[in-house]
């Protein structure tokens, strides 16, 4: 039976099997390869999206867990790199290699949404669940910082909660989350 998904402000039906991995429909099915594989064990955080404004593992989440929920990706985080998360992470230049930096920032972007400004601790809890395999950690509590700089700027006002942008594809993005697909 066909799964309905709303995923970055879009529907999609999928027939897949209902306990397969959310993930693995973003990827192997939707063709949308920004959201990362890593461990698959809820582990490392490569996977991370938004499900109704959560920070979640979409490697260990049913996709029947997420139908009727809003789903937000890397793709839809902004239209076009505006979300000042994406905005920081461009300006502090955090990607080493790239491969974590989609799960990064979606778990960064779902801090900010709750903490405008959290602190050095609150940012090392928020984000301890992100493995960085470069060690981009020290680039990535400064990007937070920046982030909540630049949303508490009048002028820079994009949203934090994760828009319902077009899909620009991460891979396209100098901040994407790199890697292989
Ligand atoms: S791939 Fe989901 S937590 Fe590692
Ligand atoms: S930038 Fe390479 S794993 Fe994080």
């Amino acid at each position: 039976m066909a799964i309905q998904l709303n995923i970055n402000g879009k529907r999609h039906s999928v027939d897949v099997p209902p306990n397969m991995p959310l993930l693995w429909v973003l990827r192997d099915t939707l063709g949308m390869t920004g959201t990362k594989f890593g461990c698959g064990m809820s582990l490392c955080g490569a996977c991370t999206v938004h499900i109704d404004g959560e920070a979640t593992r979409s490697c260990v989440t049913p996709v029947s867990a997420a139908a009727g929920k809003k789903i937000t990706t890397i793709e839809g985080l902004s239209a076009d790199r505006s979300h000042p998360v994406q905005r920081a992470w461009i300006e502090v230049d955090v990607p080493q290699c790239g491969y974590c930096q989609s799960g990064q920032i979606m778990t960064a972007a779902s801090l900010l949404a709750k903490n405008p400004k959290p602190s050095d601790p609150e940012i090392d809890e928020a984000m301890k669940g992100n493995i960085c395999r470069c060690g981009t950690y020290q680039r990535i509590r400064e990007a937070v910082h920046r982030a909540a700089e630049l949303h508490a700027a009048p002028a820079k006002s994009a949203e934090l909660g994760g828009a319902n942008g077009a899909e620009e594809a991460a891979d396209r993005q100098p901040v994407n989350a790199g890697g292989a697909a």
